[in-house]
């Protein structure tokens, strides 16, 4: 008694200490619908492996005596699955059920009696009312990927007919009943193996799971999950590590992902969240590697544009210049001064960046001298949605403030200068970001599966995507999460 709530509790322990998902993904009744589909099909093709040894042996039979008989050759002809259920079976894992099942097999029967008297034919056989009742376990494995097993699977074989054709027809009746159980014991033993196989084979596909997806030169992203999925029965919810690193570098940042719970509703197939915490670790990262940073030359700045980047736009706001610098083309370097920080609140997602901008005038000889340093605070909007199995984003300037950081030009108002550092940013700085964000971030995926039908929704703390319904698909049979039925990661279901 002691050991077991012993063992309870150490079982409970790695779960409350583990750290904050940075990603969920729901999987509803809907979802595992879709699933149920393919998993019957690949059943099927399972049971149509099914090899029935050849059997023989003797019987007593009276009036004859001894009967030696074999069956030989049995092939499954047809196997039928009209009925099943997927279930969820919460804290568990989700329950398949097969009813009505039936499976016809052919082969040849042979007897010998009363020493020298030989007989032969075939057989039919009808397997109906076959059921299959199977608990499947969902998984972490050691590597953070989900994992399937069946547990307590139990066979049922509804009734069991054979039909003899050629021979004595009185022998064979003698006969029938014995068959009959023979085989049946030989398919009870079957089934539940060959749907386990069924379920296993669902492993390689689920090892698919970019536990580590890369995103660019410089990051990555750990879809890791960790702990184990819980199960209501509504719903599998997955939790997923969901935080951007260094490539080769797996520096934590100095925050951790809050707690946040995806919308509670159940009615499309897949819900996914990504957390402020994801964004955040992503802009942790690219502003460690120093990618967030821009060398802005006036060859950047389009065509159209009423400032140019030479020392002669600023003689107004910086009289020195005309005299020290006349006539210089300019250079800006911008560079966050810390990893830019994204908030998510419903139907708001905000970036907030703190950035340096160095200006310097370019001398005939390339020389760059420095001008001033302006601290930015900027605050922009940002649009989030889904392309493909990536999620990108596109930023829109709300706000910005200038405060002088340093001065090699003497004294100046840096707030003569907001509409010009506006115009940069509108014209430079958010077309290039933009770019970037476009390409989009790698969501969780298994294969080669692609999202179709979603919808996002930017709530408190995370981003949900939902995907919404059914999607038409080439092979006609009806589909969700994926939209083409040749890369389907399930399609060897
Ligand atoms: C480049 O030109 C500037 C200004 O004329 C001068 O101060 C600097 O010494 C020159 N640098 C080199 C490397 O020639």
């Amino acid at each position: 008694m002691f050991l077991c709530c012993w063992l309870a509790l150490t079982a409970l322990i790695p779960l409350t200490l583990s750290t904050n998902p940075g990603v969920k993904v729901k999987l509803t009744a809907k979802g595992l619908e879709y699933g149920r589909q393919l998993g019957m099909v690949s059943i099927q093709k399972k049971l149509k492996t099914i090899k029935v040894p050849d059997m023989s042996g003797k019987q007593r039979v009276s009036p004859i005596g001894k009967v030696k008989y074999s069956l030989t050759n049995i092939q499954i002809v047809d196997v039928g699955l009209p009925t099943s259920a997927l279930d969820l079976v919460p804290g568990t894992g989700v329950r398949l059920s097969i009813a009505k099942a039936f499976i016809n097999l052919h082969g040849n029967w042979r007897v010998k009696y009363l020493r020298v008297i030989k007989d032969s034919g075939s057989f039919d056989l009808k397997v109906s009312g076959l059921t299959v009742t199977t608990s499947i376990a969902i998984k972490s494995d050691e590597t953070g990927r989900p994992v399937v097993s069946t547990v307590n699977c139990v066979a049922k074989v509804g009734s069991v007919s054979v039909k003899f054709h050629g021979g004595a027809s009185w022998l064979y009746n003698l006969f029938k009943k014995f068959v009959e159980k023979a085989l049946r014991n030989a398919l009870d033993k079957k089934i539940c193996t060959l749907v386990g196989d069924a379920v296993t084979d669902l492993n390689p596909q689920l090892k698919t799971l970019n536990v580590v997806a890369k995103v660019d030169k410089y990051a990555e992203i750990e879809y890791s999950m960790v702990s184990a999925p819980a199960v209501t029965k509504a719903s599998i919810e997955f939790g997923m590590k969901g935080e951007f690193y260094n490539i080769g570098k797996h520096q934590e940042p100095p925050f951790t992902a809050a707690a946040f719970s995806l919308p509670p509703e159940t009615d499309r197939m897949l819900y996914i969240g990504l957390s402020a915490f994801t964004a955040n670790s992503a802009a942790y990262v690219y502003n460690t590697a120093g990618a967030l940073s821009l060398d802005i030359t006036d060859d950047m700045i389009p065509r159209g544009s009423p400032i140019r980047l030479n020392t002669r736009t600023f003689y107004v706001f910086l009289p020195q210049l005309a005299k020290r610098f006349p006539g210089l083309m300019m250079k800006l370097l911008v560079r966050t001064a810390k990893a830019p920080v994204v908030t998510f609140e419903p139907n708001k997602a905000t970036v907030e960046a703190s950035s340096t901008v160095t200006a310097y005038a370019i001398q005939p000889n390339a020389t760059l001298s420095p001008l001033f340093v302006l601290n930015m605070e900027t605050s922009a909007s940002a649009r989030v949605f889904v392309s493909g199995m990536r999620l990108a984003g596109a930023v829109n300037l709300n706000k910005m403030d200038l405060t002088l950081g340093k001065s090699y030009v003497g004294d100046f108002q840096v707030r003569t200068l907001n509409s010009i550092f506006q115009t940069v940013l509108k014209l430079v700085v958010i077309p290039i970001l933009n770019v970037q964000l476009a390409k989009g971030y790698p969501l969780p995926a298994l294969g080669k599966m692609n999202l179709v039908n979603t919808q996002l929704q930017v709530l408190k703390e995370h981003v949900s995507i939902m995907v919404v319904s059914e999607a038409p698909c080439s092979r006609s049979r009806s589909l969700g999460a994926v939209s083409q039925c040749p890369t389907v990661p399930l399609r060897e279901l």
